[in-house]
């Protein structure tokens, strides 16, 4: 038998209905917000996440689905949402619209990843960007949502951590002091880290080896090198998330696995799980480096199989799929009457349910019973003669005289 590939998952139905209640209750706070849906392609240009998401990263070195199509290009499947989006935002000329510019998505991603809990190689963000915007006010904006994410699906214990990683002024004298604390180890780190440390010494920071984290103990802080600027943007950060009274805790050692983040960066970690739910930050210098003009921007995403599994851990969902009413019929004439009802039920915005497979009436109510349908409306000739049928309430037993119009019945079941 022919199985799914390693780190891929089959959404059931049984499951779905979860999704899309996580997935219209985050897509209504984000409405609320100001935010507008983006969709851009699965697959991008492989130069985007080299210059984007930056080509030092364990994203980019280790984990994209890269092939080279049919005519030679180098196609990657999008291993995130930022690098698409901004690109979208630039070839589409949204610089003119008026700013700042909100955008969310709820695409798949892919990462050549080592599956285990929680870390797949297709995997599902819902995230949001805000792209034209300077202020520490759109920091605490970003975060204040990402926060109710939470809030609006009852998901308690989680913790919102933040740190700030600078901007290019002030990483100039921390990648200074960062090389020379790693220099005399330097050969002890693993191969990945010694290519990183001419280039992109933070990255070293974000290695997931035992040996180069443990290496990394004692290693200079960027928040201790930030510029006056970078800073003070902190402060207000931290001084306007305390006053709308969203806890937080201070992780120097969070860095982000990508290239394009500048100044605040946070995650929001389950304990319980024991991952990261939603990550983001500021990243004020990708749309120029993506060749757009300078504008600044920041955003998260949050993985939907991470937050689901929490979500359920925590909540109960009703299936609200079994059908209001099924109509059992006996015999060519009332199939035939029940095909037309069902259709002008249908029509009226109702989950109504019929025989198609030409099955006996015992076998028809066994299956109204096991979908869970509520009511049961039974057709045959003496209906069709008399025009007068009944309606059956499944769990109680009671039956409900009806003739056979649809508004009749659809009050009787609406009721
Ligand atoms: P990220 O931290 O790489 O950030 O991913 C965000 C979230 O996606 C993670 O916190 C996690 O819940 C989920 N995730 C990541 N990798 C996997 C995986 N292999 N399997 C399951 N879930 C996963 C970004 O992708 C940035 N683009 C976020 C952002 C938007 N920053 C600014 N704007």
């Amino acid at each position: 038998m022919i199985q799914r590939p390693k780190g891929t998952k089959d959404i059931l139905p049984e499951e779905s209905y979860g999704w899309q209640y996580i997935e219209k209750k985050i897509e209504k706070l984000f409405e609320n917000y100001g935010f507008k849906e983006i969709r851009t392609p699965v697959f991008e240009h492989t130069e985007l996440f080299q210059r984007g998401v930056g080509d030092t990263t364990d994203v980019v070195q280790k984990e994209m689905y890269t092939f080279e199509d049919k005519g030679g290009r180098s196609i990657t499947l999008r291993p995130e949402g930022t690098a698409g989006v901004v690109r979208a935002y630039i070839e589409n000329g949204m610089a003119s619209k008026p700013s700042p510019t909100k955008l969310w998505y709820n695409m798949g991603m892919y990462r050549y990843e080592n599956v285990q809990k929680g870390r797949l190689r297709e995997f599902h963000q819902i995230g949001a960007e805000i792209i034209g915007a300077d202020s520490y006010l759109a920091d605490v904006e970003i975060i204040s949502m990402a926060n109710e994410i939470f809030k609006v699906l009852d998901i308690p214990n989680i913790e919102l951590t933040i740190n700030s990683i600078g901007c290019p002024v002030c990483r100039e004298n921390y990648q200074k002091a960062l090389r020379e604390f790693i220099k005399p180890n330097l050969k002890n780190y693993c191969e990945i880290c010694q290519s990183r440390y001419e280039k992109n010494p933070m990255r070293i920071l974000d290695c997931k080896e035992k040996k180069c984290k443990e290496l990394n103990i004692n290693a200079p802080r960027i928040i201790d090198y930030l510029c006056e600027e970078c800073k003070i943007h902190f402060e207000n950060v931290k001084s306007m998330l305390s006053e709308v009274g969203i806890p937080y805790t201070i992780d120097t050692n969070i860095v982000r696995g990508l290239d394009y983040y500048t100044k605040t960066v946070f995650e929001f970690i389950s304990k319980e799980e024991g991952y990261t739910i939603l990550g983001g930050g500021r990243y004020d210098g990708l749309i120029q480096e993506l060749e757009g003009q300078e504008t600044k921007a920041l955003g998260f995403a949050v993985g939907l199989e991470r937050l689901i599994e929490i979500f359920l851990k925590h909540n109960k969902l009703e299936d609200k799929t079994a059908p209001l009413l099924y109509i059992a019929n006996i015999g060519d004439e009332a199939s035939k009457v029940a095909t037309k009802l069902t259709q002008n039920l249908r029509r009226m915005g109702l989950h109504v349910e019929k025989d198609i497979q030409g099955r006996s009436i015992k076998a028809q109510f066994k299956y109204a019973d096991k979908i869970g349908s509520k009511y049961v409306l039974t057709i045959g000739e003496t209906e069709i003669k008399n025009q007068i049928a009944k309606i059956k309430e499944m769990q109680t037993g009671k039956e409900i005289e009806t003739d056979l119009t649809p508004e009749k019945i659809k009050e009787i079941i609406q009721k």
